[in-house]
């Protein structure tokens, strides 16, 4: 079956799907985006990620396409159309189409571009034996907490950590503190069982999982502290793990070589993941 993309109002063949020269997300980076994990059918926390949309597109003063409602209904009839129940959605909205200058358009008209796809789930092996991580420089700006295309740095990180045998880079600031991964949110277990993982602030994304895993944590017993930590401490903590919709929750078992604890998943990591399965089974709560 062909795959359907949408694209300004139309539903066209994946293949020819395009935007033009101009639009600003292209040339300017000046859009964002959301990433969407799609089980049963369903979209998973739905509500969250349409939050975070629009806190994205208020910084930078960018009007919502549409509404919420028609936004979800334009991504469940893209789902339709791709006759898609497990994967993921990715949208992206950017300050549309104008002649190329830096300051905003008189009349901007957002535009909206959504992908479906198969997969984006975590690999069972990463489960079984962990991944490795990077440390390196963190390069961003100072507003990462918006979920903005502009992603040069984190594209940068990504590399480096793949050019190292590693599945992800841990970006550190220049204090020496973690502050995320290039596309995940990092963690740590303390001495005393606790997850450790950096506070919400201008630094770090305020990611989905990260949001769900500090419920699901806290119903079990398991307490989570918000504060940065730094490289050395994650090298030094029992357990370390990351977030995101295409990660779940997923054990870091070395750093830059070096292995954490015993080099293997932590029994907290694993039950945090099993805690998360279940949520996502469930396909979480308030989904379309
Ligand atoms: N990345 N931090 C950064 C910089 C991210 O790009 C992401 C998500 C996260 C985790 O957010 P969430 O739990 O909402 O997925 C943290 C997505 C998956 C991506 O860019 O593909």
């Amino acid at each position: 079956m062909s795959r359907i993309a949408y694209v300004n109002g139309l539903y066209v063949p994946f293949e020819s799907a395009a935007v033009h020269v101009e639009d600003r997300g292209y040339q300017f980076a000046d859009g964002v985006y959301e990433v969407i994990a799609v089980h049963k059918g369903r979209m998973v926390d739905a509500d969250p990620h349409f939050d975070r949309l629009w806190r994205s597109l208020a910084e930078l003063s960018i009007d919502p396409a549409m509404s919420r409602e028609a936004l979800a209904h334009v991504l469940l009839e893209t789902l339709r159309r791709n006759r898609l129940r497990e994967g993921i959605l990715y949208l992206q909205m950017t300050r549309g189409v104008a002649k190329r200058d830096h300051g905003f358009p008189k009349e901007p008209r957002t535009a909206l571009v959504i992908t479906a796809r198969r997969g984006g789930r975590p690999s069972p092996k990463g489960m079984e034996d962990g991944v490795e991580v990077l440390m390196v420089p963190d390069i961003r700006w100072d507003r990462c907490n918006i979920k903005s295309v502009s992603l040069l740095p984190n594209v940068l990180a990504k590399q480096a950590a793949r050019e190292g045998g590693a599945f992800e880079a841990w970006q550190v600031d220049k204090d020496g503190f973690v502050t995320e991964g290039s596309s995940t949110n990092a963690w740590i277990v303390d001495g005393d069982g606790n997850l450790v993982t950096r506070q919400l602030e201008s630094a770090i994304l305020s990611g989905i999982i990260r949001l769900v895993l500090q419920d699901l944590a806290a119903s079990a017993g398991i307490k989570v502290i918000e504060r940065a930590f730094t490289a050395d401490e994650a090298r030094d903590a029992s357990e370390a793990f990351l977030t995101s919709t295409t990660s779940f929750v997923l054990p870091v078992v070395r750093i830059d070589g070096e292995p954490i604890g015993d080099g293997l998943p932590g029994p907290v990591t694993k039950k945090l993941r099993e805690l998360y399965d279940g949520h996502f089974e469930g396909r979480g709560r308030n989904s379309p």
